[in-house]
């Protein structure tokens, strides 16, 4: 991975897919981005019917005439390759490209993200159209990336992946009998004679539905986990052969794809490596909490070890494809905006620049609507936000977010907490992670979201909510970074299992059980509704989901359950370890625990807030060249005071502030402050 940034400032655009409608209308368009200070436009995502009419065929001069029009009006281009969508003559004559699903059905032409990832045509046609793309274009110079295909993501499970999957197990495991062995076929009887045994999991084998939740499940963890691994690595597969196509041609522009943030299907931080930059697409659920926003932007710059990220698409007022398309409200989407550049975006892109007239997106929102006027509210508010960008210019650009805690996020992981039969289908990664990230959120205090691979040592506090999976060496790791004195933290149902969801001999938890200091006897799930209680600093919190059984073995309990049986057994623990700790949260609580504890770890630690706010003023840093630029993003509806903590000159507006004034935050209101020395 190299950085994006050859540009000295920050772009500023978006989707842009004028095929679709008459060409005079684009001049407007132009003249209409002119205006909103829109210097980047996104063009070509699914047009692969246009360019290759059949086998034989391209045809580009449409795109010729785009890619004229935008390098005579002096805007960048984020040029895709169309890969997202295969035309309708190549599924009728071509069938393998066909997905199919997971209850055997193969499909037909239609839809979108819809090639099998082991298709020999995708894998011929795909890179084939990047190097057209790359060769026909190579020579402007006003192409700042590409984007490779649309949000890869979804599953395949036709005869080509099948017979790819034994491939890969084969590389994977050498000899059937350690397939069997990773796979404990040993339990009913699933023992593997030959390759050729081996079927996709999936409906019609391993995987079902439980009727009682509706939830999905898999009778086999091992294998399901490994196809999940193994449809990520064919899709990243395909990813790399357009990369390598477009790279042979022009080696010096950077090549990503848009990510969708914490989307399961992907193990994103392998992918992050094989990417130029990580860009991502941010449509946040009217009912997600401004702290799971900033989770995922903290998510995608973690991929690959914190580096800025490109917004890649974002909608300038409403979706289309959710069951109630809520308008953002006046302010909302610059907020975002800013929220996205605080924690790393280095530029801000829409989805989509002007609305089409026809098929399921046509309500979405876009820069330029159906009116296609300038005097429109959404409009209106994307040209304030693009006239601060472009004061901003290349301030900041690569500027680092320091954190001095760390929350470990891993796919694997991910995959096999929620593959796993038993204890509970209350317990969900993402919500566990949540809980602690949405601590040190609501606290101020920077977090990056760090990966298996990552060195700890820069941390004072390293989180690993859910540890479920500890994978081969990484218990050594935690052992080095606490015996020199970092503090760790890790919860309920972790050090269960190695890669393989085969669980250590010796007791949980396994491999975490010295750096603990404990052993864990059982696990009790509860099922919504019930709760236990344990204490904690003078206070009485709910033990809820899971409530381990523990027992200490050089830990020391700071709180116990105090009902039902094991009344007076621990439900929080702290291990001396070295120079460091080790605490095991043993169940699941509320918000203010969480608050509460992170706050006494925070400050133990030495870990101060970035600045102290009002609830529901998010603050946020970033630091380039020396300087700090601190961000005040209210996601409240009501005007909020902060009083400063240092001398300030506000960027956006003129001002300058002093230690102690009272800056009064409108509401939905963004102040980004440069710090003075004083
Ligand atoms: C995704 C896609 C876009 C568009 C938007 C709509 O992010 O990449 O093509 O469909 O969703 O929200
Ligand atoms: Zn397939």
């Amino acid at each position: 991975m190299s950085c994006y940034y050859k540009e000295t400032k920050m772009l500023y655009g978006g989707d842009y897919n004028p095929e679709q409608w008459p060409s005079e209308i684009w001049e407007e368009d132009m003249r209409l981005m002119a205006k909103a200070h829109i210097n980047i436009v996104t063009l070509n995502v699914f047009s692969w019917a246009a360019l290759q009419p059949d086998e034989d065929t391209y045809d580009f001069s449409k795109l010729d005439a785009v890619m004229e029009l935008v390098r005579a009006n002096g805007m960048k281009v984020c040029l895709a390759t169309s890969t997202g969508a295969h035309p309708a003559w190549m599924a009728r004559k071509h069938p393998d490209i066909l997905r199919t699903e997971k209850n055997g059905m193969k499909r037909k032409f239609g839809g979108r993200h819809n090639s099998c990832p082991n298709s020999p045509t995708y894998r011929k046609y795909a890179p084939k159209l990047a190097a057209k793309l790359a060769e026909r274009y190579q020579n402007y110079d006003n192409i700042a990336a590409w984007h490779v295909s649309n949000e890869y993501g979804g599953e395949c499970y036709c005869e080509n992946c099948e017979k790819a999957f034994r491939v890969w197990l084969k590389k994977k495991y050498g000899t059937i009998d350690e397939v069997n062995r990773s796979f404990n076929t040993a339990f009913w009887g699933h023992t593997f004679y030959d390759w050729e045994d081996i079927v996709l999991p999936n409906f019609l084998s391993e995987h079902f539905t439980d009727e009682a939740t509706g939830e999905e499940r898999t009778m086999f963890q091992g294998i399901s986990l490994d196809y999940m691994r193994f449809n990520s690595d064919s899709m990243l597969e395909c990813f790399q052969l357009e990369y390598d196509a477009i790279k042979k041609v022009m080696p010096d522009i950077p090549v990503t794809t848009n990510l969708m943030a914490a989307y399961k299907g992907l193990d994103y931080q392998k992918w992050a490596g094989a990417m130029d930059f990580v860009s991502w697409d941010n449509y946040p659920a009217p009912s997600d909490r401004p702290a799971m926003i900033a989770f995922r932007h903290d998510l995608m710059r973690g991929l690959y070890g914190q580096k800025p990220f490109v917004l890649m698409e974002q909608t300038p007022s409403v979706t289309n494809w959710q069951p109630y398309n809520r308008l953002k409200r006046p302010g909302e989407m610059r907020l975002l905006s800013w929220q996205a550049v605080a924690h790393g975006a280095d530029a801000i892109q829409f989805f989509q620049i002007r609305r089409s007239i026809g098929a399921c997106e046509k309500y979405h929102g876009a820069v330029i609507d159906h009116a296609g006027r300038a005097d429109t509210r959404v409009f209106r508010e994307v040209t304030q936000l693009g006239e601060e960008l472009e004061n901003i210019g290349g301030l900041f650009l690569d500027g680092k977010t320091p954190a001095k805690a760390a929350i470990l996020f891993d796919w694997d992981n991910w995959w096999a907490v929620e593959y796993s039969a038993g204890p509970s289908i209350r317990m969900k990664y993402i919500d566990t992670i949540q809980d602690y990230y949405q601590a040190a959120f609501a606290l101020n205090v920077a977090v990056d979201i760090i990966r298996v691979e990552d060195a700890l040592e820069s941390y004072q506090v390293v989180i690993a909510p859910l540890l479920y999976m500890v994978k081969h060496g990484y218990e050594q790791k935690l052992r080095d970074y606490v015996a020199k004195g970092g503090t760790f933290v890790t919860s309920y149902f972790s050090g269960m299992v190695d890669e393989h969801d085969l669980v250590d001999f010796g007791g949980y938890p396994g491999r975490l059980r010295e750096l603990m200091g404990i052993w864990v006897e059982e696990n009790d799930a509860l099922p919504e509704g019930e709760q236990n209680a344990f204490s904690y600093c003078g206070k009485r919190y709910p033990a809820d989901i899971l409530c381990d059984l523990v027992h200490l073995e050089g830990a020391e309990a700071y709180g116990v359950y105090e009902e039902d049986f094991y009344a007076g057994m621990p439900a929080l623990t702290v291990n001396q370890y070295g120079k460091g700790k080790a605490c095991y949260v043993a169940t699941h609580s509320n918000e203010e625990f969480y608050q509460t504890f992170l706050d006494r770890l925070f400050s133990q630690n030495g870990i101060q807030p970035v600045h102290q706010t009002p609830v529901g003023v998010e603050a946020a840093v970033r630091e380039h060249a020396g300087e700090t630029y601190l961000f005040l993003l209210n996601h409240t509806a009501e005007e909020k005071i902060v009083v400063l903590e240092d001398h300030y000159e506000d960027l956006l507006q003129g001002q300058m502030y002093r230690r102690l004034d009272e800056l009064v935050l409108e509401k939905k209101g963004v102040r980004l402050l440069r710090r003075i020395h004083a």
